[in-house]
C-alpha cells in the first residue's frame, strides 16, 4: 500500500553505523509513495556515501550549505519549506545535543532550527552505544528536542555493533515505517482506550490434537494498528496466529474460547471500545484428555462430546459499561450467504450498535475485504480493499459514532 503517497521526507542522515539501515528506510519510502530528499552531515558520509543514497531516493544528496545548486545558495531554507517532515535517522548522540543547543554550523542542523517548526515535524529516530544512551546528558538532551518540538520514536534494544547489549540501537526500518505512517494519521482517537479480540481460537482434545479454524487474525491485527494510528491505546487478545504484534499495541496470546473470554472480560472492564473480530469455536470437547487419546485396536473412532463455547462479544455486549454506553462494542460476522439479512439480525442478537459482516470464504487468508456496516440505521458497504484500508475506514466509522467526550 502507498501510504505516504504525495508526502515528501527530508530524510537526514548523522554519522552513526546504523546509516547502513537507512538505505533500507529510504527504499522503503520511497516504495510507499513519498518522495525523499536526503540530506546528510560530513559524518555520516564516512558511514554511507551520498551516491547510494542518490540512487535510491532519485534525487542528489546535499551535504554542505555552501551548496551551489540552490540559485539563492539557501539549501537550508528551500529544503525545509518544501517537506511535510524531516526524519533524522540515524540521529546521534552528538547531532541530539546540537540540536539541544540549537546550533547550526553545517547544513543539516541549520536547516532544522530554520524549519517552520508549526509546519514542518521533526522526527528523531536516534541511534548510538548504550551507555551513550543512558548518559543523564543524552537523556536531558533528548528531553529539550523533545519540549522544544521535536517527535521521539524510540530506539530498540539488543545487540550493538560494538559488541555490547542494550538500548539504543536505531529502530528497524519497517518499524520506522510504521511508526511515521502512523505519524500522519488523524489522531481520531485520542484517549479512547481500544480492545479487539482477533484469530481463531484453539480447543484442546489431548496435548497434542485439538479443533481450530482457518480465521488468519489478519483484519484483527489492521484494526489493532489502524485504532493506534488514530492515537488509541490499543490491547489485542489474539488467539495462535503467525503474526507480528502492530507498533504501540498491547497483546495478550491466548489459545482457548475460554482463556480469551477471560481476558476480554478483564481487559473490557478498562476499554472504551470493543472490536470483536475473532472466529471464536462454537463448540469445545466436552472433556479433555491429558495424555493423547490412542487407538484402542477396535477399528472404531473415539466418541467425542462437545459443549457449546460463551458468546465473548455478547457477554461483554450485556455488561453495565456496554450498556450504559461508556463501552461501544463492535462485532463481525464471517457468513457464506445472505450477508444483509444475517448481519441484521446477528446485529440485534448480539446487542450491538455496530456490525460488520464479510463472505467468510472470501476473507480468510486474504489480504484484502469487502465489508458491510449494520447499524441501527441501515447498511453501508465498504468496497473490496486491503485490509489496513478497510480497517481504517472502519476506526473513522467508529470514532464518529462514539459520544462526545466532556474529558480525555
Ligand atoms: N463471537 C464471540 N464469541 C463466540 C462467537 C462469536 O465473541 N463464541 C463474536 C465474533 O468475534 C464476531 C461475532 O461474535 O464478532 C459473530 O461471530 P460469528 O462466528 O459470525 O457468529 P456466531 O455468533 O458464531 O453465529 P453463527 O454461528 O450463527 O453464524
Amino acid at each position: 500500500m502507498q501510504d505516504l503517497l504525495g508526502k515528501h521526507i527530508v530524510l537526514g542522515l548523522t554519522g552513526g553505523i546504523a546509516c547502513y539501515k537507512s538505505a533500507e528506510l529510504c527504499r522503503l519510502f520511497v516504495k510507499a509513495g513519498a518522495t525523499v530528499q536526503v540530506v546528510m552531515t560530513e559524518a555520516a558520509t564516512q558511514f554511507m556515501t551520498p551516491v547510494t543514497m542518490q540512487a535510491l531516493s532519485g534525487r542528489p544528496v546535499y551535504v554542505s550549505q555552501w551548496d551551489v545548486r540552490e540559485d539563492n545558495n539557501m539549501p537550508h531554507i528551500n529544503l525545509s519549506r518544501e517537506a511535510d517532515a524531516i526524519v533524522l535517522a540515524p540521529c546521534s548522540a552528538d547531532f541530539i545535543a546540537r540540536l539541544a543547543e540549537g546550533r547550526s554550523d553545517e547544513l543539516l542542523s541549520l536547516m532544522c532550527l530554520a524549519r517552520p517548526i508549526e509546519q514542518v515535524p521533526l522526527l528523531i529516530a536516534p541511534a548510538m552505544n548504550r551507555e551513550m544512551w543512558a548518559h543523564p546528558a543524552t537523556q536531558r538532551n533528548l528531553q529539550q528536542v523533545a519540549a522544544d518540538g521535536a517527535t521521539m520514536l524510540g530506539v530498540g534494544s539488543g545487540w550493538q555493533a560494538c559488541g555490547e547489549t542494550g538500548d539504543g540501537r536505531m529502530l528497524e526500518p519497517a518499524q520506522l515505517l510504521e511508526d511515521i505512517t502512523a505519524f500522519f494519521h488523524a489522531k481520531l482517537l485520542v484517549g479512547q482506550q481500544v480492545l479487539v479480540t482477533a484469530g481463531p481460537t484453539f480447543e484442546a482434545l489431548d496435548p497434542i490434537r485439538g479443533i481450530t479454524n482457518h480465521s488468519s487474525g489478519k483484519m484483527g491485527f489492521a484494526i489493532a494498528r489502524a485504532a493506534r494510528e488514530a492515537g488509541a491505546e490499543v490491547t489485542l487478545i489474539a488467539g495462535p496466529v503467525h503474526l507480528p504484534t502492530p507498533r504501540g499495541v498491547r497483546r495478550i496470546d491466548v489459545l482457548s474460547a475460554l482463556e480469551m473470554l477471560e481476558a476480554a472480560e478483564r481487559e473490557a472492564a478498562r476499554a472504551s471500545v470493543f472490536v470483536a473480530t475473532a472466529a471464536v469455536a462454537d463448540w469445545r470437547p466436552a472433556s479433555h484428555s491429558d495424555q493423547k487419546i490412542k487407538k484402542d485396536g477396535s477399528g472404531l473412532p473415539p466418541v467425542l462430546n462437545f459443549v457449546e463455547n460463551p458468546d465473548i462479544l455478547a457477554t461483554v455486549a450485556r455488561s453495565p459499561r456496554a450498556a450504559s454506553g461508556a463501552l461501544f462494542c463492535v462485532g463481525f460476522a464471517a457468513e457464506s450467504e445472505n450477508l444483509a439479512a444475517h448481519a441484521k439480525a446477528k446485529r440485534e442478537r448480539k446487542g450491538i450498535p455496530l456490525l460488520v459482516g464479510n463472505i467468510g470464504p472470501l476473507t480468510f487468508g486474504q489480504d484484502d475485504n469487502s465489508l458491510l456496516l449494520v447499524d441501527a440505521d441501515g447498511v453501508r458497504e465498504l468496497p473490496r480493499a486491503p485490509k489496513l484500508q478497510l480497517a481504517r475506514e472502519l476506526i473513522a466509522e467508529i470514532a464518529a459514532r462514539l459520544p462526545t467526550r466532556t474529558s480525555a
